[in-house]
């Protein structure tokens, strides 16, 4: 596993709404569900979604674009689909810091590279 590292600051990161980061030259979110953090891929293995702009609500983040709900500890999703999953990454609260480990790869798309496009 790669090292943690210093993601967000954790009171910027409202419960319910993904934030979108951008960590090793990849386009990731993190998510409190409930007080609980996650750090996972921002975009939608599904049909490239901009998971930023979903909900996060009973332990999964909901895409905005067709509403599936992906599973934050897991990464699958409920629609019985099992060729798509949603990368998650280990994180943990540090002193009011989100870290998450998440390795240098080559970006898979251009919405990699660029949180902002999305
Ligand atoms: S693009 Fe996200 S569920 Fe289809």
């Amino acid at each position: 596993m790669c090292d943690l590292v210093p993601v967000i600051a954790a009171d910027r990161v409202p419960v319910g709404k993904p934030v979108r980061v951008q960590v090793n030259d990849r386009c990731c979110i993190v998510c409190n569900d409930d007080g609980s953090f996650h750090v996972t891929d921002g975009v939608c293995p599904h049909a490239g979604g901009p998971l930023g702009e979903g909900e996060v609500r009973d332990g999964c983040v909901v895409c905005p674009v067709h509403y599936w709900p992906w599973d934050l500890k897991t990464g699958l999703t409920d629609e019985n689909m099992p060729d798509f999953r949603l990368r998650v990454y280990p994180c943990e609260l540090r002193d009011g810091t989100v870290y998450a480990a998440i390795p240098h790869e080559p970006p898979r798309t251009n919405y990699d590279l660029d949180c902002r496009q999305r």
